[in-house]
């Protein structure tokens, strides 16, 4: 069975079936399904699909961001999720931007973190997290126009704006309104914003007991290291440094990633790496004890112009990645689903 075909039989039963099946395959991931099925159209490469499966096999589906950021692994946090270490008790996620992994793993019973260098952004967390109500009520008559993006934009830069739940707003405005979510201009876009609030009120559920910090790679990694922590890294890619803002005097600088390699190397805990496929990062993790895998992914911005161009990541750890698919006491195949569809269907 090919994928296509996986996907219009999960719709099919899920529409069929909808009050009686036993262990429903939410539309959420059905929708996801589709969007990983279809990035894989293009290439022979098998991974997305694994992720797929996976998905079918836990019956859970991913929850969304609340909010879309340059370089959010939307498009891998199944993979990535999927080779996390089978034991932690502590999950620290060091360069939170948008959270798409942090969203996508379950919550479980261990303490979780959430940081980023970027205090407009860890602001909005802290709202979304406490004050998510007064914060949407703030969203509520927003105007989608370019005079109040560039107005919002230059009160954030001079740092006009002295309440935290109106710092949020603005900042979720220049998220929303700016052009691939770059900050700096303005899309002119329509977007209705008050479809996002339904996602910000579950993300105040799921961040209830996230600890949200500010701070450094560096800090937030000495603060929390223990044999038993596991911590998630995204940093700013290898030579697109300067994509982000607000984080420190001179941003995130190309010294930063030996900065950061250094302070990995000598970790008490466990670590997985998400960098673009760049030989210099190759050469700067190929070290004995760390494993480096490549995977693809679409380009989420030159697919607007150059459908099904790929892009290559790599995911690097200092523990076999594959612990947990290796675990996995029955994985459901893609025929046993098929097979299960079809009686249903009977
Ligand atoms: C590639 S993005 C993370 C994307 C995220 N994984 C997602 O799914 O949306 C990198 C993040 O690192 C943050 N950052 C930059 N320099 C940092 C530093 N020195 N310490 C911690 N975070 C930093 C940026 O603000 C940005 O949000």
């Amino acid at each position: 069975m090919d994928e296509m075909t996986l996907l219009n039989c999960l719709t099919r039963r899920r529409r069929s079936k909808r009050n009686t099946i036993k262990n429903p395959v939410p539309d959420a991931t059905i929708h996801q399904l589709h969007g990983l099925i279809s990035g894989t159209a293009a290439t022979s490469h098998d991974g997305p699909v694994t992720a797929c499966v996976q998905l079918i096999g836990g019956g859970v589906a991913a929850m969304d961001s609340f909010m879309s950021w340059i370089g959010g692994k939307k498009a891998l946090r199944s993979m990535i999720t999927a080779s996390f270490p089978v034991h932690f008790e502590r999950y620290i996620e060091v360069f939170g931007g948008a959270g798409w992994v942090l969203f996508c793993k379950q919550p479980g019973n261990h303490f979780e973190v959430f940081n980023d260098y970027n205090g407009y952004l860890t602001n909005l967390y802290r709202c979304v997290r406490d004050q998510p109500q007064e914060l949407i009520e703030r969203l509520r008559f927003v105007l989608n126009s370019r005079v109040d993006f560039e107005r919002i934009k230059k009160t954030l830069s001079q740092g006009a704006c002295a309440d935290a739940v109106e710092r949020a707003a603005m900042f979720y405005q220049l998220i929303r309104y700016s052009y691939a979510s770059g900050l700096k201009s303005y899309a002119g876009q329509p977007h209705d914003i008050w479809a996002n609030f339904p996602s910000i009120e579950q993300a105040h559920r799921r961040l209830a007991k996230v600890v949200i910090e500010n701070k450094d790679f560096e800090k937030v990694i000495r603060q929390y290291d223990r044999p038993e922590s596991f911590f998630y890294l995204d940093p700013p890619y290898y030579e697109t440094e300067g994509y982000y803002f607000n984080v420190g005097e001179g941003g995130f600088t190309p010294q930063d990633h030996i900065r950061l390699c250094g302070t990995l190397m000598g970790m008490e805990g466990k670590f997985l790496l998400s960098y673009n496929d760049h030989p210099y990062i190759g050469e700067l993790y190929g070290r004995p004890g760390i494993w480096i895998e490549r995977v693809s992914r679409i380009n989420n911005i030159r697919q607007r112009y150059d459908g099904g161009c790929l892009f290559d990541e790599l995911l690097i750890a200092n523990y076999n990645m594959r612990e947990r698919a290796n675990r996995q006491p029955t994985q459901i195949s893609l025929f046993d689903y098929e097979k299960q569809a079809a009686q249903d269907e009977t």
